[in-house]
């Protein structure tokens, strides 16, 4: 079965939510908990089986999340950036990355996406096998209005798409994970700036839902997931994983143990990382793992 092999993590935008956290350090390096922001979202990646990445973020910040994740060679995985220019919305990370994408199916995660799941093996291998069509990705919650709103039917097909209604048609929200198949560049060349003047992705996800080729898949309870782009959902984020860590002493998120598990380094090079961390209790924990 032929399976999605390169994800895209979006990691510009403005952040102006968050200023002035936002002012010296972009979004997706500020701290949760732990670790820095956009190690949740790689991890999701590596975990979904995506070993090539690209990673888009402003002119300003690329430099820097480069410095910190490199090319990828540590975690057994190749990591390569792009800048976009302008944040002019989410679906510019197909044109931007164009050429990564180069006419294969794609899966893309938000910079500021925290998911902590346990048994979703089944979600993912269908997802990952996308071959034809589309996938967004839902899950309850109490403030939909502030997201893009999914109305379902009672057999889980799409009925429509939202972005931040003002009368959400239900509580479930795309999270920020996409699965496209090759149209995606083709089609996002299509759609027009919205008034306020981005490519939204509900227009990309609508050509897909207008021709009957955008599935949901639903996160149940005891997914946890997190868009850390306000001052109250980085803080929750932090908090959770905090809690999680310590009471389980497994870490969510964590880019090395991800890459073990895996089998795309091993114990050596594990340590290595380990090495990198050697004065805290993160590379404590990295060692633990061999
Ligand atoms: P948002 O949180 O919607 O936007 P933002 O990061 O600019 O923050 P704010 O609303 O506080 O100004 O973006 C979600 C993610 O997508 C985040 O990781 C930034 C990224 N993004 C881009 O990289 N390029 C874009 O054009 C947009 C709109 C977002």
């Amino acid at each position: 079965m032929s399976q999605i092999r390169k994800g895209i993590i979006l990691a510009g935008g403005s952040g102006t939510r968050l200023r002035p956290l936002t002012d010296s350090v972009c979004k997706q390096l500020l701290p949760v908990y732990d670790k820095p922001l956009i190690h949740y979202p790689l991890s999701t990646l590596m975990i979904l089986g995506i070993r090539e990445i690209l990673i888009i973020s402003t002119p300003k910040d690329l430099p820097m999340l480069e410095s910190v994740l490199g090319d990828g060679s540590r975690l057994g995985i190749s990591i390569e950036y792009k800048d976009q220019k302008e944040p002019r919305g989410l679906p510019e990370a197909f044109l931007v990355g164009e050429d990564f994408i180069n006419g294969e199916s794609v899966c893309m995660i938000l910079g500021d996406n925290i998911l902590h799941w346990g048994h979703l093996k089944m979600l993912w291998t269908e997802c990952m096998a996308l071959t034809e069509g589309a996938y967004i990705v839902g899950i309850h919650h109490n403030d939909p209005e502030l997201f893009g709103v999914i109305e379902c039917d009672e057999n889980q097909n799409v009925l429509s798409l939202e972005e931040k209604p003002k009368v959400p048609k239900s509580n479930i929200v795309a999270i920020g994970l996409y699965f496209f198949d090759r149209r995606v560049v083709e089609y996002t060349k299509m759609l027009k700036p919205s008034a306020r003047g981005e490519l939204e992705i509900v227009d990309l996800s609508n050509i897909y839902l207008r021709q009957r080729q955008l599935s949901a898949k639903f996160l149940s309870r005891g997914v946890t997931w997190f868009d850390a782009g306000t001052f109250d959902s980085l803080l929750d984020a932090s908090n959770l994983v905090n809690i999680v860590e310590k009471h389980q002493g497994l870490k969510i998120g964590c880019i090395e143990e991800a890459s073990f598990n895996l089998g795309y380094i091993d114990e050596e090079q594990l340590l290595s990382n380990a090495d990198r961390y050697a004065n805290s209790a993160y590379g404590l924990y990295l060692r633990s793992l061999v």
